[in-house]
C-alpha cells in the first residue's frame, strides 16, 4: 500500500499513521518528525527547518523535496510506505508523483481526514509529544497511563514549540492557502478518499482501514 495522509494541523494524521502503518506493515514517513529529529540532533537541515517550523511555515520545498527523495529512495519500502505531511502544496505533489512514476510504484489513494476547525484548536493545544519515539498524547482525549510520561518509552512528554496559540493560527492559515489545494488535486488523479476523523481514535482507524481496503 502506497499511501499519503491528507488533512489539517492537529487532523490526527500521526495518531492514525502509527496504527494504519503497522496495521498495512509499511513504514510512516513523517516529513514533520524528521525536521524534529534533525533539530535534536541540531544538524543543519533542522536549524534550516526551526527558522520555519517555530512561525507554522512550510519549509522551502528545495529542501523538503530533496530529503523526501533520500528517503524514498531507501530500501524498506517493498510493500509500500505511509506519507504523513508531505506533499503540502502542489507543487511538492507534483514531484511525488513525478518521482513513483520514475520508479513505476504510483500511490494507491490519498486518504483526508476531516475535522472541523474548532475541534483542530482543542486538539492542537492540548497535544503532548514524546521527544523520543514521536508519540503524541492529549491532556484530555488521550491520556497516557502516567501524566506527563510516553507510555510506549518512558520518556517525559513536552509541548511543541509549534503548538502555541499564535503558530496554531499560522499553520491553519497556511493550510488553507497551501495544502488544502492538494485535495482537488488528488480528487481529480481519482485518489482521494475523505473519512471523517471525529470520534473515538479506534473507530477512525477501523474506517479508514475498510475504506483502503476497497483500494485496488
Ligand atoms: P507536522 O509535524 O507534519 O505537523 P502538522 O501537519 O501540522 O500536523 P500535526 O503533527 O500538528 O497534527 P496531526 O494531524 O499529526 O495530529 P496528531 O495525530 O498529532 O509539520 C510541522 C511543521 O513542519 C510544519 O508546520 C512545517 O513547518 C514543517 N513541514 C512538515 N512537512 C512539511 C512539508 N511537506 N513541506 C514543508 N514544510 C513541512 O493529533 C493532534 C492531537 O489530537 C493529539 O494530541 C492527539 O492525541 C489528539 N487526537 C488525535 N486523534 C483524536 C481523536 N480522534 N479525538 C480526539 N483527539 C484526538
Amino acid at each position: 500500500m502506497r499511501l499519503v495522509l491528507v488533512g489539517a494541523p492537529g487532523a490526527g494524521k500521526g495518531t492514525q499513521a502509527q496504527f494504519l502503518a503497522a496495521h498495512f506493515g509499511i513504514p510512516h514517513i513523517s516529513t514533520g518528525d524528521i525536521f524534529r529529529a534533525n533539530l535534536k540532533g541540531n544538524t543543519p537541515l533542522g536549524l534550516e527547518a526551526k527558522k520555519y517550523m517555530d512561525k507554522g511555515e512550510l519549509v522551502p520545498d528545495s529542501v523538503t523535496n530533496d530529503m523526501v527523495k533520500d528517503r524514498l529512495n531507501q530500501g524498506d519500502l517493498e510493500n509500500g510506505f505511509l506519507l504523513d505531511g508531505y506533499p503540502r502544496n502542489v507543487a511538492q505533489a507534483e514531484v511525488l508523483r513525478a518521482v513513483l512514476a520514475e520508479k513505476n510504484t504510483p500511490l494507491h489513494a490519498a486518504l483526508e481526514l476531516s475535522v472541523d476547525s474548532e475541534e483542530i484548536v482543542t486538539r492542537l493545544s492540548g497535544r503532548r509529544s514524546c521527544p523520543n519515539c514521536q508519540r503524541t498524547f492529549h491532556v484530555v482525549n488521550e491520556k497516557p497511563a502516567v501524566e506527563g510520561i510516553c507510555d510506549a518509552c518512558q520518556t517525559a512528554l513536552v509541548q511543541r514549540d509549534d503548538d502555541k496559540a499564535e503558530v496554531i493560527a499560522r499553520r491553519l492559515e497556511v493550510y488553507a492557502e497551501q495544502t488544502e489545494p492538494i485535495i482537488s488535486f488528488y480528487r481529480n488523479e481519482g485518489l482521494l478518499i475523505t473519512i471523517s476523523a471525529t470520534g473515538p481514535v479506534n473507530e477512525i482507524t477501523d474506517s479508514a482501514i475498510a475504506a483502503l481496503s476497497r483500494v485496488k
